[in-house]
């Protein structure tokens, strides 16, 4: 049943281990050779909701279904071997109540294979929090800056810059550290804030653009590969995809066009000269 020449995929006590040891190291991906390329390097691979804007080029991360969610997880399970993955819970699959949250999480371990769900919201989600990992579903919870409350945020604000903020993601680490969360992700908080939580939650935190003082970093892997002209603030361009995918596609529409391509050498049976 169990091979020993297996690669061993990471659990949660793996990654929750690494507290106070060293930072944990994670990506986001929604494919199978996206998840391939990244697997050696990273602890988790989170296929986000964000993908709903960096693949299928919506407005927000609201659009997004569970099916949808469901079958970018299946393709991330296939590309990897080492990583633990964990699914982010779409707007509408979790918030109705936590028998709609177990329902649907329960579907997302049975069918893909993932270890675990993320979860946006603090306090106001803990009952559900807590209901999940009663019932052997793990949760990373997520708090700061939701992208799936941009309506009621009012927009993609960086969290923590009065009392009132600070106090409330405090009361949210605590509220999802004592439901059981395994982790929390902090997005958008000030540095001071992001330490003081990091430093008062026995949990991980992982940090996406909340300082170097979070106990781990995700970013959207195609941000920080440089798919796009332009990112926020937090985000650390460390190639130029776009360009090279510019470049090479211009060269070969050059190259269709003046009949370079297909050369010989990509050519089967070729014609005999006359
Ligand atoms: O959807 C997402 O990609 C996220 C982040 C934490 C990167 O939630």
């Amino acid at each position: 049943m169990y091979a020993d020449n297996q690669i061993r995929r990471n659990t949660i006590r793996d990654i929750t281990k690494l507290k106070g040891v060293r930072p944990v190291v994670s990506l986001t991906a929604y494919t199978a050779p996206m998840a391939a390329n990244l697997d050696a390097h990273v602890d988790f691979l989170l296929v986000g909701d964000s993908l709903a804007m960096v693949l299928y080029g919506m407005e927000s991360t609201i659009g997004v279904s569970l099916d949808t969610m469901i079958e970018h997880t299946k393709a991330v399970m296939r590309g990897s071997q080492k990583a633990l993955v964990v699914l982010d819970m779409p707007f509408g699959s979790f918030e109705e109540s936590k028998e709609q949250a177990f329902r649907n999480a329960s579907r997302v371990l049975r069918e893909t294979g993932c270890a675990a769900v993320k979860l946006e919201g603090g306090a106001a989600m803990a009952e559900t929090i807590k209901f999940l990992v009663g019932r052997n579903i793990p949760v990373m919870a997520h708090i700061g800056l939701r992208p799936q409350a941009v309506h009621v945020m009012g927009g993609y604000k960086t969290q923590g810059k009065n009392q009132e903020e600070r106090s409330q993601m405090i009361e949210d680490g605590f509220a999802v550290q004592e439901a059981g969360a395994f982790s929390v992700v902090l997005e958008g908080v000030t540095e001071p804030l992001a330490a003081e939580i990091t430093q008062k939650l026995d949990i991980m935190t992982i940090g996406i653009g909340a300082s170097a003082d979070c106990d781990g970093q995700i970013l959207v892997v195609e941000d920080m590969l440089g798919y796009f002209p332009k990112n926020a603030k937090f985000v650390k361009r460390y190639a130029e995809v776009g360009q090279t995918i510019d470049q090479a596609v211009r060269q070969y529409a050059d190259d269709v066009k003046a009949r370079k391509f297909p050369s010989p050498e990509h050519t089967y049976g070729l014609k005999p000269k006359s």
